[in-house]
């Protein structure tokens, strides 16, 4: 569907994990023509590199030595094929099936706590809104890195529906994992991420709250494009 708003604007979603936010970005970037940034998958691409070069310990340490690594880090998204989405590449290599593996989840919350990743990051992302018409999903987005954002969103939905939700995903592309390896992964990254010194999710003063608990993927659409819709 084309976009029949003239003026482009930022949409910034913010949440807890698996609350389903890069659905519902996906979907309203789609019907406006926007462009859609999934800053969890970068988040999750320097903890695959991590992990890939030994940089975190058996009690889930991350090193000093990334910080002197990060200049070797390039991540990008790009559309092959005819996909509908881009997709997560690491330094030339396509890893987005890799960075949602339970393992990188498991320790994305301490490397995203780190100053100088976020840094980094922030900076790539303010980057790549310059020009609005833009869509990105995240817990500082609202925040920290578009704080003058037009429309900010901040997702929510109950921790068992969040819980059923991943489980299901994650046992749909092949993985064993229990339900409750996925809650707990789940509690431990709401908690990480909110009580985190740096950027810590939180709730910008001027977001819409979407609890999509109930929700379908379709309503929620409905739902955002009516508040896209106040800005024409
Ligand atoms: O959205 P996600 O579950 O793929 O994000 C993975 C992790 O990355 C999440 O637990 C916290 C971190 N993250 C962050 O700190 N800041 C963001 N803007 C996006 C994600």
């Amino acid at each position: 569907m084309t976009n029949p708003m003239n003026k482009k604007i930022i949409i910034a979603i913010d949440g807890y994990s698996s609350t389903g936010k890069s659905t519902v970005a996906k979907a309203i970037a789609r019907r406006l023509n926007y462009i859609y940034v999934d800053t969890g998958a970068m988040y999750r691409a320097v903890t695959l590199f991590c992990v890939q070069n030994g940089l975190i310990d058996s009690s889930g340490k991350v090193s000093e030595r990334l910080k002197s690594l990060l200049q070797d880090i390039k991540i990008e998204f790009r559309k092959s094929g005819d996909a509908e989405t881009a997709e997560t590449y690491l330094n030339n290599v396509n890893v987005e099936k890799e960075i949602r593996s339970i393992e990188i989840a498991n320790h994305v919350s301490a490397v995203s706590a780190v100053p100088e990743v976020r840094e980094l990051l922030v900076r790539q992302q303010q980057l790549m809104g310059q020009a609005k018409g833009i869509v990105m999903d995240g817990r500082d987005i609202g925040t920290v890195v578009f704080p003058d954002a037009e429309l900010k969103v901040f997702m929510t939905a109950s921790p068992e529906i969040r819980t059923l939700r991943r489980f299901s995903e994650l046992k749909a592309k092949g993985e064993t994992v229990s339900i409750d390896e996925v809650r707990k992964n789940i509690e431990g990254r709401d908690f990480k991420d909110t009580h985190r010194e740096i950027s810590p999710l939180r709730q910008a003063d001027d977001a819409v709250v979407l609890d999509n608990s109930n929700m379908t993927p379709e309503e929620q659409l409905e739902w955002l494009y009516e508040k896209v819709k106040e800005f024409e």
